[in-house]
């Protein structure tokens, strides 16, 4: 009888002994993903972030940096600008099939996968001989089902997968996060042109949006920005209502995780006054986000109210300064490009009456925008749901 306790546990001791060694213990290079323009904010994140990762490099599309797996943890817990992180699994010359089915054979895939999962394999082919990214993602598949089950995705955890080839060079990464980053826990339905958590995180920073400040969300929708300044201003991280990928590995490691949270935990303040004001002419769009500030005690410092923008004046903004942003409708929506033109000169207007001294950010698509504003702002590229747009910043002279 001992002895097979005894042998029954060899094979998990093993395990885990091979899971330490090759997994938890070395340096892994990883990739945080960004949507266009918000690389350089992301990197600035990263260099912020309690936890240990060196040799960072910002390229199109993200940033690279090197740590260990539970420096990832603390990456997509804390990041409010980056889409998803991948872990860079393998690095290799991938210019006939037999090799890479050679390579996707040699990689220990029980130790990074779940026992059992579905996967979402994406491939990427330029500039290679296996340029049919079908036959190469069913490869992938197939070597992972050799060492894990791999069934449907109704059933089991999703883990996506992506092998890039380039130039015949594949690059084979295993995403940590998840659900897209930007998918904070906070809103359980959308709106018609919400904007993404992570862009919202962007122009709060671009902005220079921080604790203490109060800000005005007038044309609220689904209450983006106003979610988004509340974590900020709390210092709470974005990731701390969700779980992630990583958490369902065998290598997850619950103490690290913890230690991560309590850390994040010590760097937030906690703050009572609503110093947030989201408003929307639409009152089915406020009473969805009453809901969801409701469900949350940590968003008590967003006030919503049904108002029309053009109707109401928030008076001067406090001491420590406000910010009011806006994401005016567009597109279909509004109509012609004139309308457009015609519709953000009147948002000039009521801000020069109205919010004198206030800081201002606005998105808005190229071409609503006249060739000189009334006053100074800045003008910065950013990505809205596939469109290219414009981020105004500035302040509203008093
Ligand atoms: C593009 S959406 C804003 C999306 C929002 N940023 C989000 O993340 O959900 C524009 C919003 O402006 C609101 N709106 C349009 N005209 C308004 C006005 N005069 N006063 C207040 N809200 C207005 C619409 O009801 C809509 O919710």
């Amino acid at each position: 009888m001992e002895t097979s306790i005894a042998s029954d546990k060899a094979p998990a001791a093993a395990f885990a002994k091979r899971l330490k060694r090759r997994v938890a213990a070395r340096q892994w290079d990883f990739f945080a993903v960004t949507a266009p323009n918000l690389e350089t904010l992301c990197r600035r994140e990263l260099e912020a972030l309690p936890a240990d990762v060196q040799a960072l490099k910002t390229v199109t599309g993200g940033v690279e940096f090197r740590g260990r797996l539970h420096d990832a943890y603390a990456a997509n817990l804390h990041l409010r600008t980056a889409t998803r992180i991948l872990m860079r699994l393998a690095r290799f010359r991938a210019d006939s099939f037999g090799r890479l089915e050679e390579k996707l054979a040699a990689v220990d895939w029980e130790l990074f996968l779940p026992q059992a999962c579905a996967l979402d394999i994406r491939v990427t082919a330029r500039h290679s001989r296996l340029y049919h990214s079908r036959a190469v993602a069913d490869a992938l598949g197939r070597a992972v089902s050799g060492r894990v089950a791999v069934g449907a995705a109704d059933e089991l955890p999703l883990q996506r997968l992506q092998l890039r080839l380039s130039d015949d060079r594949a690059v084979l990464s295993l995403d940590t996060s998840g659900e897209p980053l930007y998918k904070r826990g906070l809103k359980s339905t959308g709106g018609p042109a919400p904007v993404r958590e992570t862009a919202a995180a962007a122009v709060l920073m671009t902005a220079g949006f921080s604790a203490g400040m109060a800000l005005a969300d007038p044309m609220c929708g689904t209450g983006t920005f106003s979610l988004e300044a509340a974590l900020l201003a709390q210092g709470i991280a974005p990731g701390r209502l969700r779980n992630f990928a990583f958490m369902r590995w065998p290598s997850f490691a619950p103490g690290r995780w913890k230690e991560a949270l309590r850390r994040a935990d010590r760097r937030q303040q906690r703050l009572d006054r609503p110093f947030i004001v989201a408003s929307d002419l639409d009152p089915a769009a406020c009473e969805t986000l009453r809901g969801v500030v409701g469900a949350h005690e940590i968003l008590g410092v967003i006030r919503v109210e049904n108002r029309d923008f053009f109707e109401t004046a928030p008076g001067p903004p406090p001491a420590a300064g406000g910010l009011v942003v806006l994401n005016p409708p567009y597109g279909r929506r509004l109509g012609s490009r004139s309308e457009g033109r015609a519709l953000v000169r009147e948002i000039f207007g009521k801000l020069q009456a109205d919010y004198r001294s206030w800081r201002l950010a606005m998105i808005l698509p190229k071409g609503y925008v006249e060739e000189k504003p009334p006053f100074a702002v800045h003008f910065s590229p950013l990505h809205h749901g596939g469109l290219k747009v414009v981020l105004l910043t500035g302040r509203v002279p008093a």
